[in-house]
């Protein structure tokens, strides 16, 4: 007898959430190990490991996305500047989904939670910086759509090569 045809299943939802100071370890971690220089302008991190919270960089301001209560990604969500003619609009500053986590839809989840985090805070514009030469995340962000307001040429110097910063934002 044949095989029966199999489906593949499809993709859990992850469940996404504000973070909580607990999470400190499983972040650290997550954040660390995706490490790469297609997103990150700081050099590697070694240890002693700085906090992944510390005064700048509150829980509050980080949505978490879990799979099967494992964090598998994450997405901070900043004022740009302090002040208050400023605070209408909300950076991302900061994105991540672990390796075996990526192509299922978790970034995503975590782009659209962050606009619907920060029209709740009253924010009416979302910006955010990408390199140049991050395609995956570029796409994800035009598909959501972010679209390009402008371009850094040359601002980083990463791995032997000049890469642009490339702003992007939409109205939320
Ligand atoms: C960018 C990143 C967050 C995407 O997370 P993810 O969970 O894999 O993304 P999703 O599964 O939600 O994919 C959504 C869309 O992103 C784009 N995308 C994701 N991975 C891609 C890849 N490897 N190549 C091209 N496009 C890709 C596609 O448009 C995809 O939509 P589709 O599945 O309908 O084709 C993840 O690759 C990551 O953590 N990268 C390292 C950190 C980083 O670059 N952060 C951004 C800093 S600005």
């Amino acid at each position: 007898m044949p095989e029966p045809h199999q489906s593949p299943l499809p993709s859990p939802s992850p469940y996404i959430r504000i973070a909580l100071p607990d999470d400190e370890e499983e972040l650290s971690v997550l954040d660390r190990s995706t490490w790469s220089q297609l997103h990150a302008v700081m050099p590697k991190p070694q240890p002693p490991y700085r906090p992944f919270f510390d005064e700048r960089h509150v829980p509050d301001d980080y949505l978490v996305a879990e799979l099967d209560r494992r964090i598998v990604g994450y997405i901070r969500l900043a004022l740009p500047t302090p002040l208050a003619s400023n605070a209408h609009v909300r950076q991302i500053q900061g994105l991540a989904v672990a390796d075996e986590a990526r192509g299922r839809g978790v970034g995503r989840a975590l782009i659209r939670a962050a606009v619907e985090e920060a029209r709740r805070r009253g924010a009416r514009r979302m910006t955010l910086r990408v390199l140049g030469h991050n395609a995956p995340a570029r796409k994800l962000y035009e598909s959501e759509g972010f679209v390009v307001e402008g371009v850094l040429p040359e601002e980083f110097f990463l791995g032997g090569e000049y890469v642009d910063d490339v702003i992007m934002g939409r109205r939320i």
